[in-house]
């Protein structure tokens, strides 16, 4: 009896051990795969993707866009004219901001030049707040240029002439967009990103009708462009003498009524950023309740299909971009909670999303010079779907700088110019 007691715990012995090694193997396979996020290693591997783009960019004051298939991995440039124009420099004056290194400044610095013609004409679309807030705005508050500020106040006069005052909101596209029939005012959730562009305006040298202009709308559009669950339309088109909306439609989205993923992330982005601006708690409310609707609905790895009603997924491609500026806007959103459980909650979900994009499913790498792989930027037009995008780029990187200012218990957001407290409407 005693030998069979011997002979049964020498069996259990060896199975315990056999089940630790085969779980230390696949734990080191794990690792191999995957090591441990490391912030520092993330930020250098954009700086070094980065300084590979610089080496690539032909002459002819060209800004990278997007490297799709179609364009054999290799990146399709465009000119200032174009809605992304600042997300390269904006790259640029981060990894200035934080190598304090001459070389990004300069690279910087010559590459928001490009976009100056913006500042001395009509507006053709709300876009110029990513254009030269993201470029020249981002200059500003780094290196404090004279220049580089009167054009960017210029820039927010200008897109302030898009305003509507019978509407309260600005007009998005006020021309021809090809597939619609948009006779009336139309705001779409992007154009909420832009009001920062107004609000750092009227509190540096600009009119205080800037400020109104941004508040009346963020208000006109929390009033008119979401659901009953806060997932929001993409397009509202009002009527231009009443402005009474007339329908609410997509245009990047999968239907109407479907929550388009950066449209969403816009939604977060954007009404963060005006809590930010207005110290208004309605606003700072909302964007938690469009951030939870959002949040309740993601996948398992917290990077959002192009849509989240999409009808084939999990065969759809992912949006990583909208992950990005989620996660840059959660980690703004968690420094301003009292309640430290959401607060936790909202910082978290950032951090995984950003653990995630930081993966070899996510990051570039060797594929191409990009920051990251798998977002998509027009599916209903066949456009840049599954690709690097710039935009991705920028808000990963933002995002990871403000993960490491939390962590130094330094101010997600530099605040020194929010002189401007209270509402002047
Ligand atoms: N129009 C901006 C975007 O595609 O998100």
């Amino acid at each position: 009896m005693k030998y069979i007691t011997h002979l049964f715990l020498l069996s259990i012995l060896i199975l315990g051990c056999q089940f630790k090694s085969k779980q230390k193997n696949s734990n080191e396979n794990l690792a191999k795969e995957e090591p441990t996020f490391s912030l520092n290693e993330a930020i250098n591997y954009c700086t070094a993707q980065a300084s590979q783009t610089l080496k690539l960019i032909p002459e002819g004051e060209l800004l990278p866009r997007n490297i799709t298939r179609e364009n054999n991995n290799e990146w399709k440039y465009v000119s200032y004219k174009d809605w992304t124009s600042g997300f390269w420099p904006g790259i640029l004056w981060y990894l200035y901001e934080y190598t304090g290194d001459e070389k990004w400044r300069q690279e910087a610095d010559r590459y928001s030049r490009y976009l100056i013609p913006l500042s001395n004409q009509s507006a053709i679309d709300h876009d110029l707040g990513f254009q030269v807030f993201n470029s020249l705005g981002n200059g500003y508050k780094l290196t404090k240029e004279q220049e580089y500020k009167e054009i960017v106040l210029r820039t927010a006069d200008t897109l302030a002439t898009l305003y509507n005052p019978n509407v309260g909101t600005i007009l998005s596209w006020p021309r021809e967009v090809p597939g619609m029939e948009w006779p009336q005012h139309n705001t779409i959730m992007d154009n909420m990103i832009n009001l920062e562009l107004l609000f750092w305006a009227s509190k540096n040298g600009g009119t205080d009708s800037l400020y109104d202009v941004a508040v009346n709308h963020a208000q006109t559009t929390m009033e008119n462009h979401f659901r009953e669950d806060y997932s929001s339309y993409h397009v509202v088109v009002y009527d231009t003498l009443t402005g009474k909306p007339i329908k609410k439609v997509t245009h990047q989205g999968y239907s109407d009524d479907s929550m388009w993923a950066r449209g969403q992330a816009w939604a977060i982005y954007g009404y963060t950023m005006v809590y930010r601006e207005t110290k208004d708690p309605k606003f700072l409310d909302f964007a938690q309740k469009v951030t939870d609707v959002y949040l309740k609905r993601l996948p398992k790895d917290m990077i959002p299909y192009w849509d989240f009603n999409v009808s084939n997924i999990p065969n759809e491609p992912k949006d990583a971009s909208a992950a990005a500026v989620t996660a840059s806007a959660l980690l703004e959103l968690s420094d301003y909670l009292d309640d430290t459980e959401k607060s936790n909650f909202y910082r978290e979900s950032a951090e995984k999303m950003i653990r995630e994009l930081s993966s070899s499913r996510y990051q570039s790498r060797e594929k191409n010079t990009a920051f990251l792989l798998h977002s998509t930027g027009h599916y209903p037009n066949g456009s840049e779907i599954d690709a690097s995008i710039i935009y991705a780029d920028y808000y990963y990187l933002e995002a990871l700088l403000r993960l490491k200012k939390l962590q130094e218990g330094v101010p997600v957001i530099d605040t020194a110019h929010n002189t401007r407290t209270s509402s002047g409407l």
